[in-house]
């Protein structure tokens, strides 16, 4: 591609807190939508999709909490093509200053005919009269032909030329199922640019699900081909193998703008916090070499490649670690800092802690430093992202005590509270220390689950290191994930399964989204 012209601006469109959030386990509270609204608008997003309304009274407040709060990012929310979805979306957009309703119908054979049950006429009819209603309510529209990836070339030519022509300003591409492969991708947009007759009177997108590891390629080889939007998320999470990585997306694009020429207006030294943010939020736990916000990412372990770094940094390294927010200086703190050195580094991290926030954080910084002599960056954003799993009203962890010998039952006594209320189980049961927590947790909240993934890692070095633990549990056939952090590694475990079961309380007040989709 030649690179002498002025660079293209590529919207960015974030739908981390839509079709992130329909990823199993990953549900979020109002609160945490709103914190990650703020950080997707802070990092420069320039479309965020908040929630699909008609779905849930939390994604309804979500979409309009956000619309009214967050300035400097569209704000976004889907509806299908029925009259009740797109007035109800309108409902919780029309407070914002600066808003996009977004519809979409499935538009390939497989979905006409098994899903919808209409024939392409129909689909035709019902996507220009959503988009007519939709225009009735505001100027920004997206329309987005499901599973367009698999849809006929001559009728995905059809339904883009109708919609733009009913008012659509935006026609985003999805590859609903990942099934694409770059080439294919870029004929498919490469059709639509050549074909559709009025394609220069709308923005062209892209949805690529990442089913087959390609999201990202095919989000750049439509870019390639004219695509002027990006959908993505954060740390590519998303339904079944996730959406195309914004971090990752981004970062090419940055890094190969020599080649691609084209620009996005990502605050790129942003990405490792966001990408913090999300993976607290929601429990899911970055792969350690996960591109450009993994732990392993900027790690260089052969002695080749050291000696290499060491000579001229660019040998072995095609990114600045401090380009995606990696800071350099690590050792940061210890028992003797203040709480403006406390602020500092937060800011630094890129967290915005209200004067609120931050006593509390100091709180328990101080009783971190008791413990542990050195204070990382990554203890410092274990104990934020420890706060913020932490979900209010709910049940909290007071303390326990257990009596565990090897092949015997444990003897445990767990304390939670619940608002001003305490509640103690005193039982021996269990097979370990960690068994017996969490059959004291289920007994106490009376929930039961079953555990289907627990893990811990270490959130910083050394022996004394916080452990961070994730667990994923089954509940009336849905997952939650929950995260705890502590230096004693046992809490931080019965933690994380108190956070999950936490989570099952704004699960189950939500509806299943399969039901919608
Ligand atoms: O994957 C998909 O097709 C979607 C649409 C709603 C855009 O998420
Ligand atoms: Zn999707």
């Amino acid at each position: 591609m030649s690179t002498s012209s002025e660079p293209r601006q590529i919207t960015i469109f974030d739908t981390t807190l839509r079709d992130g959030e329909q990823s199993p386990g990953c549900s979020m509270n109002l609160s945490e939508k709103l914190e990650i609204a703020q950080t997707l608008a802070d990092l420069g997003v320039n479309v965020i999709e908040a929630g699909f309304p008609i779905t849930s009274i939390g994604d309804f407040e979500a979409v309009r909490e956000i619309a009214k709060s967050i300035s400097g990012s569209t704000i976004c929310g889907l509806a299908r093509c029925r009259e009740q979805d797109v007035d109800r979306a309108w409902e919780a957009l029309k407070h914002g200053t600066d808003v996009r309703i977004h519809v979409f119908l499935a538009t390939s054979a497989i979905h006409r005919e098994f899903k919808l049950k209409m024939d392409k006429q129909e689909i035709i009819r019902r996507a220009v009269q959503s988009v007519k209603r939709a225009k009735s309510y505001c100027e920004n529209i997206e329309f987005s032909p499901e599973d367009a990836a698999r849809t006929e070339a001559d009728f995905l030519c059809e339904v883009v030329e109708a919609t733009i022509a009913a008012g659509a300003t935006t026609v985003n591409i999805p590859d609903t199922v990942g099934y694409a492969t770059p080439a294919h991708f870029a004929g498919v947009i490469d059709n639509l640019m050549n074909r559709v007759p009025n394609i220069d009177q709308a923005t062209v997108s892209v949805h690529c699900h990442n089913d087959l590891g390609l999201a990202v390629a095919n989000s750049l080889a439509a870019i390639e081909h004219g695509a002027g939007q990006i959908e993505c998320t954060i740390n590519g999470i998303g339904e079944r193998a996730g959406n195309c990585s914004l971090e990752e997306v981004v970062m090419a694009i940055r890094t190969r703008n020599d080649y691609y020429n084209v620009r996005t207006s990502i605050n790129t030294p942003r990405l490792v916090p966001a990408s913090r943010l999300v993976s607290s939020t929601t429990g899911m736990l970055l792969q350690r070499n996960k591109a450009i916000v993994g732990r392993n990412a900027f790690a260089h372990e052969a002695g080749i490649h050291q000696d290499g770094m060491l000579k001229e940094r660019t040998t072995y390294e095609i990114m600045r670690p401090e380009d995606v927010g990696f800071t350099q200086t690590d050792l940061v703190l210890g028992k003797h800092s203040g709480r403006a050195a406390l602020a500092d580094r937060t800011r630094a991290l890129g967290y915005h802690l209200s004067d609120e926030q931050l006593a509390a954080i100091f709180d328990d910084f101080k009783k971190l430093a008791d413990k542990k002599k050195e204070i990382y960056d990554g203890d410092i954003s274990a104990l934020i992202e420890q706060r913020n799993t932490q979900i209010a009203d709910q049940w909290q962890f007071v303390s326990y005590n257990i009596q565990a010998t090897s092949g015997q039952t444990p003897a445990v006594t767990l304390t939670l509270a619940r608002g001003d209320q305490q509640h103690t189980s005193s039982k021996n049961c269990g097979d370990g220390p960690l068994d017996a927590l969490f059959r004291a947790i289920e007994e106490i909240t009376d929930t039961t689950v079953v555990v289907r993934d627990f893990r811990v890692q270490s959130a910083t070095r050394g022996k004394d290191a916080q452990g961070e633990s994730t667990v994923e549990v089954e509940y009336q056939g849905q997952l939650y994930r929950g995260r705890g952090v502590s230096t004693d590694t046992v809490e931080a475990g019965t933690r994380a399964f108190l956070n999950a079961i936490n989570r099952i309380e704004i699960g189950t007040s939500q509806v299943n989204r399969q039901d919608t989709i």
